[in-house]
């Protein structure tokens, strides 16, 4: 049985706690968070500390807190676990305490407290300050998880900006779509089928061989009449996309 406490009550910490809780190789010693209201209902009270002195022993302890909290939150942790990892996927592991034996615990995945999340299909990338620790921490990322890699800083930070990608600013343009619809007094759910089409062809295809549109097909006509529909930052986004496209594949 591994031990776990975990510090935080945001996205990341609730889903970690959903999942060990329901892992049966995991026991949780104790959640420290300065707002114990989203942990009402998940957590037993008496495994609730708003004092991080009180956390228990654990094998590790996980800290998933904002990323410029790291070095202030894993200052007040008392040395009561083997290891001590952050969840961050670009801070370093020595942005936690230097009293603790340092790692990372990163789960490649989007967070939000509201949605439902299948742990046992998140990517864990872990690290270690003691190459020993990979060992528990491993063994603890495959309680919860059937994908856990060791990746270092360098690789974990290529890994955030490529999510960034793929991900927040992807999620930034379903926006910009969703609003193109309620100004023409269409229903965004109308776009529905052709983001998960989209999301899902990426299974078996390259995004290279995937793309398709206007700006593959450099049809200028129509590349200039959306232009002439947009203003603003949605303007130049789609100017700088159509460029960026057509450089890939025209050398325009
Ligand atoms: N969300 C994601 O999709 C995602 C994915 C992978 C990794 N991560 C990483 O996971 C970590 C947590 O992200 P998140 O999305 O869960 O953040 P979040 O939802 O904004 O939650 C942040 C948590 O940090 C706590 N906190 C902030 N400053 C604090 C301080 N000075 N002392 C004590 N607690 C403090 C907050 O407490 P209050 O509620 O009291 O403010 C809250 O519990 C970050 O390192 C992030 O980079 C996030």
């Amino acid at each position: 049985m591994i031990t776990v406490g975990i510090i935080g009550s945001g996205n990341v910490a609730i889903h970690l706690v959903k999942a060990f809780l329901k892992a049966d190789t995991v026991t949780i010693t104790g959640v420290y968070a300065r707002n114990c209201s989203a942990l009402r209902g998940l957590v037993e009270a008496n495994l609730v500390f708003t004092d991080a002195n009180d956390l228990p022993r654990a094998d590790v302890y996980l800290i998933a807190v904002s990323d410029d909290a790291i070095d202030e939150v894993s200052a007040l942790l008392p040395p009561n676990a083997r290891v001590v990892a952050h969840t961050s996927g670009s801070r370093p592991i020595n942005s936690i305490n230097v009293n603790h034996n340092r790692g990372c615990f990163y789960p490649l995945q989007t967070f939000s407290k509201s949605d439902v999340v299948d742990f046992s299909e998140v990517p864990v990338c872990i690290e270690a300050e003691h190459p020993g620790d990979l060992e528990i921490l491993g063994q603890l990322a495959h309680t919860i998880s059937r994908s856990v890699s060791i990746v270092n800083l360098e690789q974990r930070r290529a890994l955030h900006l490529a999510a960034v990608f793929v991900c927040n600013f992807t999620n930034y343009l379903y926006g910009v779509g969703f609003e193109i619809c309620d100004k023409a007094k269409l229903s965004p759910e109308l776009l529905k089928p052709l983001i998960n089409k989209t999301a899902g062809k990426i299974k078996n295809m390259t995004p290279y061989e995937a793309q398709t549109g206007p700006a593959l097909r450099n049809d200028r006509t129509t590349i200039e009449a959306h232009l002439q529909m947009l203003q603003g930052s949605s303007r130049e986004i789609y100017q700088l996309l159509t460029q960026s496209i057509q450089h890939e594949r025209h050398k325009l």
